[in-house]
């Protein structure tokens, strides 16, 4: 009888092991190729598929291509789904325009991003937004950290949400 089980538990026990093996596995962590177009996904990831099998080339689109298909308003938008420092970059906003020339970059203050973005005139933009404009607020004015919300470099947070149930889509 052990005879007969203990070699298909050894299989499966090893076919377990090749399971966790290929699930646990990750793709080479993306590189940052300063040279590579914004659009050329594959020059920083590799063979990892960031785009759905069958999507069309985008190695020389810019941000205003995408919003072809993937409109600010409409079911397949991009906000939320790439990164911050991508949609940057895809609007030929280079790594220095937020981090200066410094050798390792560290975290952008508030300040660089008013550089181009204006807090009052962001809040008169999403005044329609509902439940409640994310650019002002009783609380804090136009003058809440565009950070707490909004990430480059990982998934953007919805801060208001701690105490309220804002569900707005944090680009
Ligand atoms: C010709 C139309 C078209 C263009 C142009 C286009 N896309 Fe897409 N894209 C699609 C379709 C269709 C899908 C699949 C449906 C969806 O997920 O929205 C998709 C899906 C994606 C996804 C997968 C989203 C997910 O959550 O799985 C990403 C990321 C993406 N596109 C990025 C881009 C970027 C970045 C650009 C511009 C450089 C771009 N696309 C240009 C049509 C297009
Ligand atoms: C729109 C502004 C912006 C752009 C463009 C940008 N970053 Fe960042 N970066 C930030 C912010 C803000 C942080 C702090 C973490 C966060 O909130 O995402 C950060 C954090 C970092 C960090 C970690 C530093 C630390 O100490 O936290 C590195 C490394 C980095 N960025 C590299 C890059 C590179 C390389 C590029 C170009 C491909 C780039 N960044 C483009 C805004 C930007
Ligand atoms: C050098 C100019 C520049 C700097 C600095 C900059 N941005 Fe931007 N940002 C842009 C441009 C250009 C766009 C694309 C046009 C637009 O949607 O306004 C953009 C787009 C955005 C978007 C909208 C993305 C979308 O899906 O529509 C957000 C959010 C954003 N920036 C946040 C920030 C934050 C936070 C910082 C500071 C960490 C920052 N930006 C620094 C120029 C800049
Ligand atoms: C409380 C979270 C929060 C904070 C803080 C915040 N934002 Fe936003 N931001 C959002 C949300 C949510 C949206 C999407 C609004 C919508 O649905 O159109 C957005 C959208 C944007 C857009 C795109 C606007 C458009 O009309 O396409 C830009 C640009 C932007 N934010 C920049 C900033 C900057 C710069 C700051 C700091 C001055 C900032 N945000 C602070 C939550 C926030
Ligand atoms: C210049 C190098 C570079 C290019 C070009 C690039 N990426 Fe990235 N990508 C990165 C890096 C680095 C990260 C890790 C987060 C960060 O630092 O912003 C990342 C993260 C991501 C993520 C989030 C991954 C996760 O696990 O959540 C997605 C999705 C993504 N990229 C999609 C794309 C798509 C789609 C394209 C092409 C339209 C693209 N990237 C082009 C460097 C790049
Ligand atoms: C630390 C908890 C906390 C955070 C974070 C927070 N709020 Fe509030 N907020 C409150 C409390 C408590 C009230 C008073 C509730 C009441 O009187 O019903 C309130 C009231 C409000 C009101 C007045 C209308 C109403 O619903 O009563 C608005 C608008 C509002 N918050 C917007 C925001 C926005 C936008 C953010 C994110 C930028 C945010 N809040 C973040 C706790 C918070």
């Amino acid at each position: 009888m052990t005879n007969k089980i203990f070699p298909g538990l050894m299989a499966a026990a090893l076919a377990m092991l090749f399971l966790s093996g290929s699930a646990g596995m990750t793709w080479a962590a993306p590189k940052n190729v300063p040279t590579a177009k914004a659009g050329n996904c594959a020059a920083c990831h590799g063979a990892q598929a960031v785009l759905p099998a069958g999507h069309g080339d985008t190695k020389a689109m810019t941000y205003k291509d995408c919003l072809g298909c993937h409109e600010k308003t409409g079911p397949q938008k991009l906000e939320g789904r790439i990164p911050g420092s991508h949609i940057h970059r895809l609007n030929n906003i280079t790594c220095q325009m937020c981090h200066g020339k410094a050798k390792k970059p560290e975290a952008v203050k508030m300040k660089q991003c008013a550089t181009c973005h204006d807090a009052d005139k962001l809040a008169a933009q999403t005044a329609q937004v509902k439940p409640e404009n994310p650019h002002t607020s009783p609380h804090y004015g136009t003058s809440l950290d565009c950070n707490v919300c909004h990430h480059q470099h990982e998934k953007s947070g919805n801060f208001c949400s701690q105490c309220h149930k804002f569900d707005f889509v944090v680009p």
